[in-house]
């Protein structure tokens, strides 16, 4: 099967969708590798499809993808398949071909399992799947690897959202400018960059090492042991430990795209409310 005879077609499973996330493609990236760009990606996803958004997270990293690793999956389907001329499977929808079930309504395309030479999926291919994806869920949520790929490129061109994830390191926030000449070069959106794995206390030392360097940090994500944790597990964060600093930190990120479900918002407790006494 080509990406070209994949018609859109019926919502790939129950979940309502909600037309005011219809088709975002939200494009993550780091030019430096083990900031957390995976992490990020995939708790994104995570954290819309449990505002109730049909989501596909996208696999890129053709090379050493860890989105499978990240949330336990087997990568039997993966989006070298869209490459498949024909198939056995007996498939009710075109993208069975592709995706994996995390959950009704969290869906992903893998990498392969074992490292792949990117120049295996024809960057064409990609520019008809992305915009087939975004026909048929709320969200297309990319996790792209660090090096400029055809396809990291075509993601660039083809993002409604950028996301440009650092560690309040020098080394990674240089990174970071990388990041944010790729996306001029490209005409991106302009990016909401995310500082990732802070310290509770630290950090005013990385937000005046990134004013230098001219970026303005959109979001600080807290540095939580139980992210190793969790993945270790095959969990998103935000599914697993939802009053974490973390998973908070996540929700505030997605706020800007997606509002939370009535009802969802957090409740304080009590007697920490001003004003309330027990
Ligand atoms: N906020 C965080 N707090 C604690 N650990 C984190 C956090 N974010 C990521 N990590 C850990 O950092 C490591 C790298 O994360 P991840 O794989 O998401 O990075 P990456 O940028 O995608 O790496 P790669 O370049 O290999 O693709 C993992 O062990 C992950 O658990
Ligand atoms: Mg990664």
């Amino acid at each position: 099967m080509t990406a070209e005879v994949m018609a859109p077609s019926v919502a790939p499973d129950p979940v309502a969708p909600d037309s005011a996330a219809a088709g975002k493609v939200v494009v993550v990236h780091s030019a430096k590798g083990g900031v957390g760009t995976t992490t990020v990606a995939v708790n994104i996803a995570a954290a819309m499809h449990a505002r109730g958004r049909r989501v596909c997270l996208v696999d890129l990293d053709l090379g050493c993808g860890d989105v499978a690793v990240a949330l336990r999956l087997e990568p039997r389907n993966t989006i070298l398949d869209v490459l498949a001329d024909d198939t056995d499977e007996e498939v009710e929808e075109p993208i069975d071909i592709l995706r994996t079930i995390v959950e009704p309504g969290f869906n992903c395309i893998l990498a392969p399992a074992q490292s792949t030479d990117p120049a295996e999926l024809p960057g064409d291919v990609l520019a008809d799947l992305i915009p087939y994806l975004r026909s048929i869920y709320d969200a297309v949520v990319i996790d792209t690897p660090t090096s400029m790929s055809v396809h990291t490129r075509t993601a660039f061109e083809l993002a409604d959202v950028l996301v440009l994830v650092s560690t309040p390191d020098v080394s990674s926030l240089r990174g970071l400018t990388i990041g944010l000449d790729r996306s001029i070069a490209l005409n991106a959106p302009r990016p909401v960059v995310v500082l990732n794995q802070v310290e509770r206390g630290e950090g005013m030392p990385a937000e005046e090492i990134a004013a230098g360097l001219g970026v303005e940090i959109a979001v600080r994500i807290a540095r939580d042991p139980m992210v190793a944790r969790s993945g270790n597990r095959g969990e998103a964060m935000v599914k697993a430990e939802p009053n974490s600093p973390f998973t908070s930190d996540i929700d505030r990120l997605v706020d800007r795209w997606v509002a939370r479900k009535k009802g969802t918002a957090k409740v304080r407790p009590l007697h920490r409310r001003k004003g309330f006494k027990l």
